[in-house]
């Protein structure tokens, strides 16, 4: 994701077409709780008391986890937005995403470490496509460290790519980070066609 804007971004972990009709927006949304093994969750605005579950999943899921001001700070910014994911009362999921004039970057995004494989992350990542149009934003953009093969295989199998390699991104360690690019619409000239090769390529290939 994002977190290689500031230096505050950059020492955090790091830290995802074919828009048709079974797209992001389509995929892992079943109409009851737990068809298929899988969970309907509501997604909505982050609100402050949300803050003590959304640290514990961040502290579950990222070696250098953001702290509660990290969080603050960027919420603070009049472009940025939170949004948790809710099942039964409680926060399993939540992401954090700037608004752009031409693309949405997404900043940090996990689900529990309980409730994974159950389609939460895929009903986040559908609401940020929702957010899309055609007139105006028309891609989510985000960083993904290069060791963090499980977001870069979800973010692949919700049709990102990726596009870019960061090399040496982050201050924690000298590992490169991906740009994953989700786009409402792939066109076939598009400079993916040219993009270099990487070792994402191999997992793009399977
Ligand atoms: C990445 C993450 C958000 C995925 O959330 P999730 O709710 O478990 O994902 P979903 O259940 O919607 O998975 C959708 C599909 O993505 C793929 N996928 C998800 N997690 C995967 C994994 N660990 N390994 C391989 N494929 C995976 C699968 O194809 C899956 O479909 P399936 O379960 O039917 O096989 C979650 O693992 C997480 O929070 N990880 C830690 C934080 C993180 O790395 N965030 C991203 C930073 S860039």
């Amino acid at each position: 994701m994002n977190w290689g804007h500031s230096s505050r971004q950059s020492s955090k972990k790091s830290s995802k077409s074919d828009p048709g009709a079974t797209g992001p927006a389509s995929h892992h949304l079943p109409s009851t709780d737990d068809q298929q093994g899988e969970l309907t969750v509501q997604i909505r605005w982050l609100i402050r008391r949300d803050m003590p579950e959304v640290l514990e999943i961040e502290q579950s899921s990222f070696a250098a986890p953001w702290s509660e001001e990290d969080f603050l700070g960027y919420l603070r910014q009049r472009n940025c937005i939170g949004m948790v994911a809710e099942y039964n009362q409680q926060i399993v999921g939540f992401m954090i995403y700037e608004l752009h004039k031409a693309r949405l970057q997404v900043l940090n995004f996990a689900c529990s470490a309980n409730h994974r494989r159950l389609g939460i992350g895929s009903q986040m990542v559908a609401k940020l496509v929702d957010k899309l149009s055609q007139q105006r934003r028309q891609e989510i953009l985000l960083e993904v460290r290069e060791s963090n093969l499980e977001a870069q295989l979800f973010f692949k199998k919700l049709q990102f790519r990726a596009v870019r390699v960061l090399r040496r991104h982050f201050d924690d360690t000298t590992e490169d980070a991906y740009v994953m690019r989700y786009r409402l619409i792939e066109s076939e000239s598009d400079d993916d066609q040219q993009l270099p090769h990487n070792r994402i390529s191999f997992f793009d290939a399977a």
